[in-house]
């Protein structure tokens, strides 16, 4: 994976190369990062211990969500559409960015902290081809994370 280097006032990303992602919105990259790592705190995971949280930016407000298990297991809902889903609910309508926290460390792996697919497509619904995906790379790592664009997570994704 081949990446340059995009600093803000206080961190460093990875962009992974390919088509560049829109950073118009970098100002408030830190401040989702942060809320991404805090609501993961309160996710609910019994059933795989693996918490998830998730900041979304939408019409200029962020919004957090984490994953809500369930015993049933079909009933959960990833950290990333809970994040969404309650911009929907405020009124908002357009993803500016979006920042995912999987593992507490800077060890696990990338397949371990990218979104999955069902959350690719309901993340297109409301985002453009360059919306910026951030990956939190972990708290203790050297940079802050890996930002992908929509089109490289989800090329050639369903529209009606
Ligand atoms: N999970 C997320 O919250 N987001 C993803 O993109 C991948 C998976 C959650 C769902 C489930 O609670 C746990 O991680 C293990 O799959």
């Amino acid at each position: 994976m081949s990446a340059s280097i995009f600093t803000t006032q206080k961190s460093t990303w990875h962009i992974v190369s390919g088509l560049a992602p829109s950073l118009q919105d970098s100002s408030q990259f830190e401040e989702l990062l942060s809320a991404s790592r805090d609501v993961r705190r309160n996710a609910h995971a019994p059933y795989s211990n693996f918490l998830v949280g998730s900041a979304v930016l939408m019409d200029g407000n962020i919004y957090r969500g984490c994953n809500v298990e369930n015993a049933s297991y079909g009933a959960t809902i990833c950290a990333e559409r809970s994040a969404i889903f309650s911009g929907i609910a405020d009124g908002a309508r357009s993803i500016a960015a979006l920042a995912l926290t999987t593992g507490p460390e800077n060890s696990t792996p990338i397949e371990q902290r990218t979104p999955c697919g069902i959350c690719r497509q309901v993340i297109a619904e409301f985002a453009e081809s360059d919306t910026p995906i951030l990956i939190d790379a972990g708290a203790g790592a050297e940079y802050a994370g890996e930002i992908v664009s929509l089109e490289q997570l989800l090329p050639w994704r369903f529209k009606l």
